[in-house]
């Protein structure tokens, strides 16, 4: 039996030689494994010249880095802070800093370098572009990454030292009368699961956004589900599940794929549908994007569009500082559900303050949203739960209710996308599923006390309903909460860059507030795409119950590890040390 220290002394020097072979690290600039300036041209040339080496997108605001430009400069701190049309255009950009260490901010007072940020960028247009890329990085030992807007909230689009594949520039939409998934080498039709096999449908490439996707939809009076944000790209949305407002009628947008072709970690090009590559069409439909390879086409069942109606209700305290905020807030939250279960969708938000303005600094809304729905219906279900608040705590609340109406969902969301949330910042956001039994919990008054940041807001998109409700959750690999979830309730933190203290406390903070949350709905989950990737036991929390599964198809599908990232299935092997990637 060895001694402890005599084990520790072995180990160090063990971790001394592999580090120093780089065995069990992938390549990094510098390393003997690197390739060199000659085979990146070859490589190159293999690709139709579409490699790029991009610099840093704020090295234009900075002597000495290559893009050094004082007239541009201006020009990208003022697109910083958008994502649109900025950082999803750029090859390596991604919507939030502290993901790249805060490496190259566009200000001349902060640092600059490439560290945080990939090194070489393969320009995608078809699929044998990826099947490349994919090749080369596994040959090669190369950190892979994987970008398509760059919006990933948990930083999974942005990776030191890698090749990234940057799917953007792919585009291809083809609507379909019908469209009915092939078995593979047999003409046979393949039934999807829960899916009429007949139904129309849209064909789409990896650079397609939501927006892309509805305007085509649109001219023939289709929907498909869609995110807040046009510019959002359905590699992230529907690996990670994809909630929507269509979701209470339709499903969440992992639940509509029909089919997917996919570029695997060994480099092959298949079909991915319920009747070939199983496995991976059930992974890949909510196990998160950029682990199992690198969708390049989707096919997504369509349904009708309709009429929606919006309406928004907002209750407030008339009196300054009113101590019966969180229980009023609390109440209203406990009948949303029955809301929800008749089909509607809502957009809650929770946000307290001190101000002394009446009615216009502590507030709970929520945006209510009907598909083909009759607006006075749901007055009809909220004005009890406002003459209840007006009853319980007399004088103490005001309400208003206004109604919209759109002659079809894609008019109210083209008047409504997602262009205000702040990009080009430093945030972590952090999130859980809550059930029935959550939303009832006795106290839950005190748990959004503690979840809410103060001068802040809790958002609950109640965004679950029948059609989320109704698919068995063996049906693809998203978090089995999701099929009892009435709310994704959401928060988030930011910092000033370069503020350590700051963030340090804002990441605590953080903690406490999801802390609370789980503690709400302990046997719940976490919707992964928007959500806090420091949390602990986070594959647990992220995908329940599939976890052992979704790493038994990992495993198969990706022997060596081709595909990594933070927050991912099967990342156990590796860890980020600096800039490199190592084994553990
Ligand atoms: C403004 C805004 C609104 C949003 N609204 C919603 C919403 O309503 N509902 C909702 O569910 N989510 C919403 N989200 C969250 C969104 O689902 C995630 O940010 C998602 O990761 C974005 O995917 P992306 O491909 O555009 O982003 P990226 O950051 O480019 O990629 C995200 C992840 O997917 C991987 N990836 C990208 N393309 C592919 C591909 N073709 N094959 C394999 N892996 C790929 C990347 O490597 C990364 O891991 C919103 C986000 C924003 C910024
Ligand atoms: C790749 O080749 C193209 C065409 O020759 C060239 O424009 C581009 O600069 C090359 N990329 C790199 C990284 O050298
Ligand atoms: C930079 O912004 C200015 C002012 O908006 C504009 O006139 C100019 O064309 C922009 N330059 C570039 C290169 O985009
Ligand atoms: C990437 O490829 C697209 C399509 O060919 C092209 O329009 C775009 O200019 C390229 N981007 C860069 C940065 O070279
Ligand atoms: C399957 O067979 C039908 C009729 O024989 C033919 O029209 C169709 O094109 C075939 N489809 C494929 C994918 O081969
Ligand atoms: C709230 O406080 C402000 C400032 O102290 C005061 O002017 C206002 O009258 C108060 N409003 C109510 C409803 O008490
Ligand atoms: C009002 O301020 C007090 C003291 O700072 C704080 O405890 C309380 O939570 C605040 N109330 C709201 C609704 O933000
Ligand atoms: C809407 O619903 C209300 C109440 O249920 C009903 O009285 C009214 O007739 C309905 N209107 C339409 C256009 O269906
Ligand atoms: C609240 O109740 C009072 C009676 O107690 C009534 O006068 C008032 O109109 C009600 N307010 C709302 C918004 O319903
Ligand atoms: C991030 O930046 C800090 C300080 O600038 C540095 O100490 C750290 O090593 C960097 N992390 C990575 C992963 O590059």
């Amino acid at each position: 039996m060895r001694s402890p220290a005599t084990k520790l002394a072995i180990g160090l020097l063990l971790s001394v030689l592999t580090k120093y072979t780089h065995a069990t690290c992938k390549a990094i600039p510098g390393d003997p494994g690197w390739p060199s300036v000659q085979e990146w041209a070859t490589f190159n040339a293999s690709l139709d010249g579409v490699l790029l080496k991009p610099p840093p997108p704020g090295g234009v605001c900075h002597p000495g880095e290559p893009n050094y430009d004082p007239a541009l400069c201006p020009n990208v701190t003022a697109l910083w802070t958008t994502s649109f049309p900025f950082h999803e255009d750029d090859p390596i950009s991604n919507a939030f800093n502290n993901w790249n260490n805060d490496s190259c901010l566009p200000y001349p007072q902060a640092p600059c370098s490439g560290e945080g940020y990939p090194i070489y960028v393969v320009n995608a247009t078809k699929p044998e572009h990826v099947q490349k890329a994919i090749n080369f990085a596994r040959e090669r030992n190369i950190r892979l990454n994987v970008k398509c807007s760059g919006h990933d909230y948990l930083g999974r689009s942005v990776a030191p030292n890698s090749l990234s594949i940057w799917v953007h520039n792919m585009h291809g939409i083809e609507l379909h009368d019908s469209f009915v998934p092939q078995r593979g080498g047999k003409n046979r039709s393949c039934i999807p699961e829960g899916l009429d096999p007949f139904t129309s449908a849209i064909t789409f490439a990896a650079g397609d956004t939501n927006g892309d996707l509805y305007a085509a939809a649109n001219t023939i009076g289709m929907a498909v589900p869609v995110t807040g944000g046009h510019d959002v790209c359905y590699g992230g949305y529907v690996t990670g599940a994809g909630h929507s407002i269509l979701g209470a009628r339709h499903g969440l947008a992992a639940d509509l794929v029909l089919e997917l072709t996919v570029v695997t970690p060994d480099g092959n090009i298949v079909i991915a549908n319920s009747c070939q590559n199983r496995d991976l069409f059930w992974a890949l439909r909510g196990g998160g994007g950029a682990t199992f390879g690198v969708i390049v086409s989707f096919t997504l069942a369509l349904y009708p569009d309709e009429p929606t109606d919006l309406v928004v209700t907002g209750i407030g305290p008339i009196v300054n500082n009113s101590v019966h905020f969180y229980d009023a807030a609390a109440y209203a939250f406990t009948q949303y559900p029955e809301i929800v279960d008749q089909g509607w969708a809502g957009y809650g938000f929770v946000q307290p303050s001190n101000s002394t303005v009446p009615g216009v600094g502590s507030q709970f809304y929520v945006d209510w949203f009907g598909l083909g729905r009759n607006a006075t219906q749901l007055i009809e279900l909220a004005t009890p739960i406002a003459n209840y608040i007006n009853a319980t705590w007399p004088n103490e609340f005001g309400v208003e209710a206004s109604v919209f109406n759109f002659p079809s969902f894609y008019d109210f969301w083209a008047a409504n996308t997602d262009t205000g949330s702040p990009v080009g910042v430093d945030i972590v956001i952090g999130s859980r599923l809550l059930d029935k039994t959550a939303i009832d919990n006795p106290n839950l008054a005190s748990y959004l006390q503690r979840a809410v940041i103060p001068g802040g807001q809790l958002t609950e998109y109640m965004v679950g309903g029948p059609g989320v409700h109704n698919k068995p959750p063996s049906l693809n690999a998203v978090c089995p909460a999701w099929r009892t979830a009435y709310s994704h309730s959401v928060v988030g933190v930011g910092w000033v860059p370069f503020q350590t203290a700051m963030e340090t406390q804002q990441l605590s903070d953080l903690n406490v507030y999801v802390e609370a949350l789980t503690e709400l709905a302990p046997d719940m989950g976490a919707y992964v795409n928007e959500a806090d990737p420091f949390q602990e036991n986070y594959h647990e929390v992220f995908w329940g119950a599939n976890y052992p599964r979704l790493l038994a198809i990992k495993k198969g599908v990706d022997p060596c590890d081709v595909f990594w990232c933070r927050a991912c299935v099967g990342n156990e092997g590796w860890q980020e040390v600096g800039g490199q990637l190592c084994r553990v």
